[in-house]
């Protein structure tokens, strides 16, 4: 390829690949333009509902799995298999940060850094950690599991 047509050809890829952008600038109505790709996360405050809960997970997947972690919202829902109550904490372990595991046979979460043990509504059963899990308000709706950060 010589370079002459070598360099038509970028200059038809930069064109190309502008293209959108090109659209939107010169669109009437559009004074803002923004761009906004498909593959990122939404905030929290995007995804909240009305009432501030934000989707975690479904029964489906709870039941699937025996819990669900959200490392994004930082939230564990797991269900406490003597009573049935579905729960979400915080599962970063007051100690020193490391993420508890659930424990379904035992019905606890255990840190696996230092063995701290939790149980299902977040309270202290064994350290060093020295403080429970902060819980957080949950609510079903249909077969979506929501929670609420604050
Ligand atoms: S970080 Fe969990 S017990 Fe140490």
């Amino acid at each position: 390829m010589e370079r002459r047509e070598f360099l038509k050809w970028v200059g038809i890829g930069i064109f190309a690949s502008n293209l959108p952008v090109l659209i939107a600038a010169c669109s009437s109505n559009n004074t803002d333009i923004s761009i906004t790709e498909t593959t990122q996360t939404p905030d929290p405050i995007s995804v909240q509902t009305q009432d501030g809960f934000i989707p975690i997970g479904t029964i489906q997947e709870l039941e699937k799995d025996s819990f669900i972690l959200d490392k994004k919202y930082n939230v564990i829902i797991i269900r406490d298999q003597e009573n049935g109550t579905i729960m979400a904490l915080n599962p970063k372990c007051p100690h020193q940060g490391c993420t508890v595991k659930w424990k379904r046979d035992q019905n606890n979460l255990e840190c696996p850094c230092h063995g701290s043990k939790f149980g299902t509504n977040g309270q202290l059963l064994q350290g060093p950690a020295n403080e429970s899990l902060p819980i957080y308000t949950l609510k079903q709706e249909g077969d979506s599991l929501l929670i609420k950060m604050s």
